[in-house]
């Protein structure tokens, strides 16, 4: 035996992954990965998978990056935790003021936290504990987006729409609105042409707001892009319509940009392209080029003086977590950043995601591929047994997981969400990585007949 397959049969014995069947692992063997580089990762053999999926949606500038690594080493050796109530330090000052700058206009004030269902936690109890000490205790619920996804935590589960992951957990959510997702492939008044439509699916937040909005604390979307949901990309201008509306309602809009913050939609975020001003920005994966784990929230300077006065008036913001602001992540965030300016990220990205974009086109002739839908750096194909009806495959299928299982032999890793093969590539990929990836990626759904 090898000695990674020595340590693969003890993760069999001692492990539990997330989001995995653990039935499945004792058929199929995990891909044992040690070491990565670039937007590559190798297995114990040697062999290279191109990180489709930025390894969960994280790595911005690719695995291993020197300036990164550098900044924690050195970070590493004067100062790695502490904690954050009564303490301060550099790096997590100097990332605070550039998240600030970096952020739409209004966002002033910035809470440090773990990962991004933390974000989401600390905008929704924010919110809610504003509205208490701004003299609208009545404002306690929240409306959020069907397919919409915000983490794992009870907090965070309550406001998503993803029922195949949490419907079991519906007992212990708290009372929420929810509104059509803007699922245009699936458009339930069956428009086709998403850049033209009323924008009907907005027509429900409308009613709830009029009927209900006094009670209504605020509204928490995926800008751009239900990620978890499916890479729903949907139009800009539904989301600068959805805020006109918030905004009107004097309800506070909070955007997770867990997902599309830092680039992977084409603009450092999604929200700059909408031009709108939300109450909270919820950050985490890119945050640190995706190497360590941290949160953020933002929020705006209205909100933090609603909290501030005397210690007796109890108002107080009784949240934290033993990693808030951890130096070591706060010091690769800030490398991160000056990667995005050193390197020219931003603009370097506008042929990429062209490149990307324009190359996913093809696949609209592919037999099994009902849609294809993208964004930056982001590209989805929805594979449906009928594209004519729309229908899905039986899930029992298990389509997704079997185009994953291919991607593999490909060296790619195709991770599904359900029946939806995406690629959500880190910045960094070359336009001949892209263009490599994509014709993998071709194959493997050119076979998809072959696998279901
Ligand atoms: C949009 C969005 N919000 C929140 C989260 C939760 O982040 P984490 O897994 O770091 O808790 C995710 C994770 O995929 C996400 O995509």
């Amino acid at each position: 035996m090898t000695d990674f397959e020595c340590l693969i049969h003890v993760d069999r014995r001692v492990l539990w992954h997330p989001y995995t069947q653990m039935r499945d692992y004792e058929r199929e063997p995990f891909l044992f990965v040690d070491r990565a580089e670039g937007i590559r990762l190798f297995d114990g053999e040697g062999r290279a998978y191109y990180d489709t999926i930025s390894s969960w949606w994280c790595i911005v500038h690719g695995h291993g990056h020197p300036r990164i690594k550098a900044a924690v080493k050195a970070q590493m050796d004067r100062l790695e935790q502490v904690h954050f109530a009564g303490t301060t330090h550099r790096p997590a000052i100097l990332l605070a003021d550039r998240l600030v700058s970096l952020s739409p206009p209004g966002l002033a004030r910035v809470f440090f936290s773990d990962n991004g269902s933390t974000a989401c936690e600390v905008a929704i109890k924010m919110s809610f504990q504003y509205w208490k000490q701004a003299g609208f205790p009545r404002r306690e619920r929240f409306i959020s987006v069907d397919r919409g996804y915000h983490g794992d935590t009870i907090g965070a589960m309550s406001l998503g729409g993803t029922a195949g992951f949490h419907g079991l957990f519906v007992p212990l959510f708290f009372p929420s609105f929810r509104i059509p997702s803007p699922y245009c492939y699936r458009c339930p008044a069956g428009r086709n042409d998403p850049d033209s439509c009323g924008l009907d699916c907005l027509a429900p937040l409308e009613a709830i707001l009029a009927e209900r909005g006094e009670e209504i604390a605020g509204v928490i979307l995926e800008p751009l892009v239900q990620a978890a949901g499916g890479m729903i990309v949907y139009p800009v201008r539904y989301l600068a319509r959805l805020a006109g509306i918030v905004n009107a309602h004097n309800v506070h809009l909070i955007l997770d940009e867990v997902a599309t913050g830092f680039g992977r939609t084409g603009t450092f975020f999604a929200a700059d392209r909408a031009g709108i001003r939300p109450d909270f920005l919820c950050l985490s994966k890119g945050l640190t080029g995706g190497v360590l784990p941290m949160g953020a929230t933002l929020t705006t300077e209205e909100v933090f003086q609603a909290f501030c006065d005397d210690y007796e008036k109890g108002k107080t913001f009784f949240h934290g977590h033993t990693f808030t602001g951890n130096p070591l992540a706060a010091a690769a965030a800030l490398a991160s950043l000056d990667v995005f300016d050193e390197e020219g990220v931003m603009e370097g990205l506008v042929k990429k995601a062209r490149r990307l974009q324009e190359g996913k086109e093809r696949f609209r002739s592919l037999p099994q591929v009902g849609d294809v839908r993208g964004i930056g750096m982001i590209a989805a194909f929805e594979i449906v047994r009928d594209p004519m009806t729309r229908e899905s495959y039986d899930p029992a299928l298990r389509i997704g997981w079997k185009i994953y299982r291919a991607g593999l032999e490909k060296g790619l890793i195709l991770r599904p969400l359900g029946d939806v093969t995406y690629l959500f590539l880190p910045l960094s990929a070359t336009e001949g990585e892209i263009d490599d990836i994509l014709d993998r990626t071709y194959q493997v759904l050119s076979g998809v007949g072959r696998v279901a």
